[in-house]
């Protein structure tokens, strides 16, 4: 064996070997929630010290929706870490990232239905049929929920493993719809650099 393959292999089977007890799994998972609260958390304080710039309302919809697209990437790239770290602790992770993904969408919706549409269900529904940017988005959102809502242990076990892994694959229409909503916001400015970024990482998860 020369010495990059041995070196590799030593390094590899060291993160084969990382396999959490269940008091350090629980510290590692909430740790996890913690971080993933930071977005969130440095909203409501820009919030309250008037740090949201000169255009609040488009500094709370692009960060949400931001966020609502970094959080997608990590639940689709779990699996593939999983595989190449053999980490299989890594999946019982994924529930959790994947409802971030909702709560930053859900924050993202509301911003939108809030402060650009003040409630108005009629008004919104005519932008989301007249801007189709906002179409793709309101639909990715939309597939969302259903994955949201079967998300708890109980509706796994209604479901049945199968029907709910099949509905659950739903997620990889769902981050493409969401960077075709990003993508098509970013053409008006000709502006791809990182809707392609993210259409990649995607890409390589699949
Ligand atoms: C899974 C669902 C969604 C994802 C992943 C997503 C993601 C994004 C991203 C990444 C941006 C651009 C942020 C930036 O410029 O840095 C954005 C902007 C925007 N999204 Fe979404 N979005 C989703 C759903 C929605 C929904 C449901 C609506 C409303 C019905 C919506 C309305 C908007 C609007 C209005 C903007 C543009 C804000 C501006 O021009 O300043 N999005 N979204």
């Amino acid at each position: 064996m020369n010495a990059k393959a041995g070196i590799s292999s030593h390094v590899l089977g060291n993160v084969g070997m990382f396999n959490p007890a269940p008091k350090q799994f629980a510290l590692l998972k909430a740790a996890l929630f913690a971080a993933a609260l930071l977005p969130f958390a440095r909203l409501v304080l820009f919030t309250f010290t008037d740090r949201l710039g000169a255009n609040p309302i488009e500094f709370i919809t692009r960060n949400t929706g931001d966020w609502t697209l970094y959080f997608l990437c990590i639940t689709l790239a779990v699996t593939p870490l999983r595989r190449l770290s053999k980490w299989n602790w890594l999946l019982k992770l994924r529930r959790m990232i994947g409802l971030f993904a909702f709560f930053y969408a859900t924050l993202h919706f509301t911003t939108f239905l809030w402060f650009d549409h003040f409630f108005d269900l009629q008004e919104m529904w005519k932008d989301v049929v007249k801007r189709p940017f906002i179409t793709v988005g309101f639909i990715a959102f939309i597939l969302l929920i259903p994955l949201a809502a079967t998300s708890t242990n109980g509706m796994v076990r209604r479901l049945g493993g199968r029907r709910w892994q099949w509905l659950h694959r739903a997620i990889y229409i769902i981050a493409p719809l969401g960077i075709l909503h990003f993508w098509w916001m970013k053409a008006g400015k000709h502006n791809f650099s990182q809707p392609i970024l993210f259409g990649t990482i995607v890409r390589s998860c699949y």
